[in-house]
């Protein structure tokens, strides 16, 4: 029997058709925004100070502002963003309405932080860490979007993200997303002490320690196992510590409070690379959110350090 006429061929082909229909009908249903423009958990002015102080805790500008220059409030975006699937490239997310975010709307901003999806519907790569971002109260977000509209507008849009040719393909961080992601979900353990439950808060979802301070899996998850227990450092040739209890066992919690103002270990040494750009945010924090992350870290279980 020739080749063409093996039934088992075309019964094979129709199986994957139907797997693949099937595959896409479950991932288009996937990107359901978890916000509706008009949703009233949205309604409120926002409070532009209070705003500020949400991008400061988040980090936004280490990886948006524009690069060669130093105004951290210029989000054009653009700069290289290292990993281990290539070159991300965080977008313009400036005032500007047609380079950056300027004409969108609260609920557009709401989903792409805790949902992950941006206003057309598609799939935000997790380099976005809106994995921790999920878990931010939607007053934080409230006032970070009225915050964010007091920030200058910068034209021009960022380069394309220089990625291996199947990850170019959004539609599969659906399926990632079913395999890793826990919209809404807070990972951290919460005490009912109000300066410790903030710090798990601050840790966990704003600040998101744990997405650089923990090694990832082959499909660059995080490895439960390994969070806040240090990762090689994708920017470079160094390793990012450990700070569960095993790294941090002979640091008060006073001397994590110094150090996010100051920047220096209790040794001595002055920390660089991605942690001076998360000190120069920390510290213009109000003193009672670094004592609560310094809180929260001091508690942490301890990890043993993954082999690199
Ligand atoms: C670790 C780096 C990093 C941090 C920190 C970060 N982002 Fe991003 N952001 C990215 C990347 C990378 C993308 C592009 C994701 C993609 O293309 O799927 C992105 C995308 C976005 C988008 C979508 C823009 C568009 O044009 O669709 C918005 C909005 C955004 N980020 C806002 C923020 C805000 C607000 C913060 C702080 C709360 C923040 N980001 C912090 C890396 C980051
Ligand atoms: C963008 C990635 C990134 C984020 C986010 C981040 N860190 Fe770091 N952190 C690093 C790197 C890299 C180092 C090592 C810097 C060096 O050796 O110069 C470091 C070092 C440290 C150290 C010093 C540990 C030691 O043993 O010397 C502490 C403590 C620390 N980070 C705490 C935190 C806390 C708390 C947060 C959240 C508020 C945080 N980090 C968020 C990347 C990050």
């Amino acid at each position: 029997m020739p080749e063409s006429e093996n039934p088992m061929r075309y019964l094979s082909l129709a199986t994957a058709l139907v797997f693949a229909a099937l595959a896409g009908a479950y991932l288009s249903t996937l990107a359901v925004p978890p916000f509706v423009d008009g949703d009233q958990r949205l309604k409120g002015d926002g409070d532009i100070a209070r705003g500020r102080l949400v991008f400061l805790a988040a980090d936004c500008s280490s990886c948006h502002a524009s690069p060669g220059q130093s105004d951290r409030l210029r989000l054009g975006g653009g700069m290289a963003l290292a990993s281990a699937f290539g070159t991300f490239r965080p977008p313009n997310i400036s005032q500007d309405p047609a380079d950056g975010i300027g004409a969108w709307r609260i609920s557009d901003f709401a989903n792409a932080l805790v949902g992950g999806i941006s206003p057309a519907g598609e799939h935000y790569y997790p380099a976005f860490p809106y994995t921790s971002y999920t878990a931010m109260t939607v007053n934080d977000i409230v006032d970070l979007f009225a915050y964010m509209r007091t920030l200058p507008a910068v034209s021009g849009k960022a380069p394309r993200h220089d990625l291996s040719a199947p990850l170019r393909i959004r539609r599969l961080v659906g399926f990632w997303k079913l395999a890793f992601f826990n919209e809404r979900h807070q990972p951290g353990i919460v005490d009912g002490n109000p300066l410790h439950d903030r710090g798990a808060y601050l840790v966990e979802a704003v600040a998101h320690c744990a997405e650089c301070h923990s090694s990832r899996n082959i499909a660059g998850a995080i490895k439960p196992s390994t969070r806040f227990a240090g990762s090689i450092d994708p920017e470079g040739t160094g390793f990012v510590p450990n700070i569960s209890s095993v790294g941090l066992s002979s640091w008060s919690q006073e001397e994590v409070t110094a150090f996010l103002s100051s920047g220096v270990t209790p040794g001595g040494y002055r920390v660089g690379s991605s942690m001076a750009d998360v000190i120069e945010n920390t510290q213009k924090l109000p003193l009672v959110d670094r004592r609560a992350i310094a809180s929260y870290i001091k508690a942490l279980p301890a990890r043993q350090t993954p082999k690199p």
